[in-house]
């Protein structure tokens, strides 16, 4: 290491080796695709954290345990889940035994699901052990609801991405369909998401809300390269950010 790179104290040290990025905000703002290129530029790993609310709603919907039994779940039941974060080049995968889940985690029946299963608090504290084990090393771009607030909350860097409703419908509805939705289409799409939005808001425990000190970051009218540079050169500009590939 050169004398330009001496490193001035211990906090510095460890927040240079070992740098977290939280990206939270609802459904639709672009998070996950953001995330996912926002770790691509830095040479971070990504962390979906809502592929393992929607493994194990996954898991457990195929196991044909009803969504009136979810609130009796116990953490020696979700043992026998066997749901795993896997760390492969740029990301983790969601494993169920040896099954890695994709689009599966996608379907309308898991996302149906997820909401309320995620309300859960026996199911958030199981998901926590590996959400923070994901983070272990650093390195990390995540992204969920409660990122920067609970799983998180000494991360070096929280952004909270918001959009306005229309636009966040039209996106999911895209997404999932490659076309853009008719007027009718996106009315139905958008009261999806706001009964989405007000569960995983008004829920008590970890609701969705911008962490103290986070970044926040409209992507209404942004394309997708402004709303990633804007968080790549945020973090660029932060004294360990300079040093990034
Ligand atoms: O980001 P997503 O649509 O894949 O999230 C699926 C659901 O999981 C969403 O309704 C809220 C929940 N979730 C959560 O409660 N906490 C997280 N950190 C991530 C997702």
């Amino acid at each position: 290491m050169g004398p330009g790179m001496q490193l001035r104290d211990p906090v510095e040290k460890k927040a240079r080796r070992h740098p977290i990025i939280t990206l939270d905000g609802p459904a639709g703002s672009g998070k996950s695709t953001t995330a996912r290129e926002v770790a691509r530029r830095l040479g971070f790993r990504h962390l979906d954290s809502g592929a393992l609310y929607r493994a194990l709603t996954f898991a457990l919907l195929s196991a044909g345990i009803p969504e009136g039994e979810w609130p009796g779940l116990s953490a020696e039941i979700l043992d026998r889940f066997s749901i795993r974060l896997r760390p492969v080049e740029g990301r983790f995968q969601v494993l169920l035994g040896d099954r890695v889940l994709e689009e599966e985690l996608r379907s309308p029946e898991v996302t149906a699901g997820v909401s309320p299963l995620s309300a859960l608090p026996a199911v958030r504290a199981w998901l926590l052990e590996a959400q923070r084990r994901a983070g272990e090393e650093g390195g990390l771009v995540a992204d969920g609801r409660d990122m920067g607030t609970v799983v998180f909350p000494h991360a070096e860097v929280k952004v909270f991405l918001i959009a306005d409703l229309r636009e966040r419908a039209r996106r999911r509805f895209l997404e999932r369909e490659n076309r853009n939705p008719s007027p009718e289409e996106l009315v139905v799409e958008a009261g999806r998401i706001q009964e989405r939005d007000a569960r995983d808001s008004g829920r008590q425990l970890a609701p969705l809300k911008k962490a103290d000190g986070a970044l926040e970051v409209d992507t209404s009218d942004l394309s997708f390269e402004a709303q990633v540079s804007i968080i790549v050169n945020f973090v660029r500009n932060l004294d360990w950010g300079r040093h990034l590939p």
